[in-house]
C-alpha cells in the first residue's frame, strides 16, 4: 500500500488513475481546487469501491500560489511520508487571444501547469524523502517536442532565454514574445514540466525516479475535460475535430487506458528506475499506441536551461508569496 498525492484527480486521466489506485487499496490524497471538488471526487471513488478511510483531500487552487502554499504547509504539519507525488493537473486555452491570469497575475497556463507544481515539489520533497522508495511523476506532453506530430502543429514550444519569465508576473509568453498564443503557451508549459523533472532529478543526484510522461491525445466524450475551453470557443470545430481524430482516424487514446498508465507509473515496480526518464504513449498506427521511454526534445534535454528555469520560477514564487 502506497500513500500517493495526486493533482488533477477530479477529472479525466487523473480521475481514472485515482479510481484504479484507490480501488487497489492505496491511500490517496486528492489535491483539488475546493473542498466541494474533493468531496465530489471522493464520492465517485467510494461509489467505485474505494475504502472511504483511505481517500483524503487537501485544498489547493493551483491558480493561487497562496492556496498551494497553505495546502503544502498543512501536509508538512501532518508530517506523513509520501510514496508518490503525482503532478498531473493541467489546462490549456488554445485560441485565447489574451492571457487569463492567476491570483498573482501570472499567465494561467504557466501558473497552473508549471509554477504551482514546482512549488509543490519544492515544499513536499521532504515528505517524499521520508518514504522508502519514493517517486515523482509529472504529466507532460509530447507537444513539448517540435519533432512530434502534435508538437509541430502551430507554433512550436520554445522558451527562448526566458525573457518573459525574467520580467516578473505580468508576462504573456515565457520567451517574452509580445503576442500571446494560448496554444504555444500550453506547449511551453509542458516543456517547462519536462525541464522541471530533469532539474529535480539532478538536484536529487538521480537517486529517485522522476518520470515525466505523455499520455497521447485524449479526447473524452461529454462536456467537461481537457478540451472544455475549445468546446466553449468553437463548439462545431471541436465536434468535427473529435469526430475525425477520435472516431474516424482513431488517433486518440482512451481516458481509461491513459488513467491506467498513470496509475502504473505511480506504483508499478517496472517504473522504479532512479533518475529522470521521459515515457511517451505514442501513436504507432491508427488505434495502436506504444508506451515506451523516449528522448525529450533537444530543448527539454538542456541541463543549463533546466537549472535556469528552476531558478527563475523559484524567484517568481518567492516574490509572489512575500508580496
Ligand atoms: N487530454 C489530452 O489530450 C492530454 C494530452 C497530453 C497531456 N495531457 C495532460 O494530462 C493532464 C491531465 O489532463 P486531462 O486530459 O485529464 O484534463 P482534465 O480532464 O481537464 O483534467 C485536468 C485536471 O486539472 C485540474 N485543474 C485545472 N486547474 C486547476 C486549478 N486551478 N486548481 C486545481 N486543479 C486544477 C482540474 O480540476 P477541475 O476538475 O476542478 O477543473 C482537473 O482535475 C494535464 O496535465 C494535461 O496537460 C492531456
Amino acid at each position: 500500500m502506497k500513500r500517493i498525492l495526486i493533482t488533477g484527480a477530479s477529472s479525466g486521466i487523473g480521475l481514472e488513475a485515482a479510481r484504479l489506485l484507490a480501488c487497489s487499496d492505496h491511500r490517496l490524497i486528492l489535491c483539488c481546487r475546493t473542498n466541494a471538488r474533493i468531496e465530489q471526487t471522493r464520492r465517485i471513488l467510494i461509489d467505485a469501491g474505494a475504502d472511504a478511510s483511505r481517500v483524503d483531500g487537501v485544498v489547493m487552487d493551483l491558480a493561487d500560489l497562496g492556496s498551494v502554499e497553505r495546502g503544502c504547509q498543512q501536509l508538512l504539519a501532518q508530517g506523513l511520508a509520501l510514496d508518490a507525488l503525482v503532478l498531473n493537473a493541467g489546462l490549456q486555452r488554445a485560441g485565447d487571444p489574451t492571457p487569463a491570469r492567476s491570483a498573482q497575475g501570472i499567465e494561467l497556463t504557466f501558473a497552473v501547469n508549471q509554477l504551482a507544481h514546482q512549488l509543490m515539489a519544492m515544499r513536499l520533497l521532504p515528505l517524499l524523502q521520508q518514504a522508502p522508495q519514493p517517486r515523482l511523476v509529472i504529466t507532460a506532453s509530447d507537444v513539448h517536442d517540435p519533432c512530434t506530430g502534435g508538437g509541430r502543429v502551430g507554433q512550436p514550444a520554445s522558451l527562448g532565454e526566458l525573457q518573459g519569465l525574467r520580467s516578473g508576473a505580468g508576462f504573456g509568453m515565457v520567451d517574452g514574445s509580445p503576442r500571446f498564443d494560448g496554444d504555444k503557451a500550453y506547449k511551453d508549459s509542458k516543456l517547462c514540466n519536462v525541464l522541471m523533472g530533469r532539474e529535480l532529478a539532478r538536484q536529487l543526484d538521480e537517486a529517485m525516479p522522476v518520470i515525466a510522461w505523455s499520455p497521447g491525445l485524449v479526447i473524452p466524450r461529454g462536456d467537461g475535460g481537457f478540451f472544455r475551453f475549445n468546446r466553449q470557443r468553437n463548439p462545431l470545430g471541436m465536434a468535427l475535430f473529435s469526430l475525425l481524430a477520435r472516431d474516424l482516424l482513431r488517433l486518440t487514446e482512451s481516458v481509461d487506458h491513459a488513467g491506467g498508465l498513470l496509475a502504473d507509473l505511480s506504483t508499478a515496480a517496472e517504473f522504479s528506475t532512479a533518475g529522470f526518464s521521459y515515457i511517451s504513449n505514442r501513436l504507432v498506427r491508427p488505434g495502436l499506441h506504444r508506451f515506451a521511454a523516449v528522448e525529450t526534445s533537444a530543448e527539454g534535454a538542456d541541463p543549463l536551461k533546466a537549472a535556469e528555469l528552476w531558478k527563475c520560477c523559484t524567484q517568481l514564487i518567492e516574490a509572489c508569496l512575500s508580496g
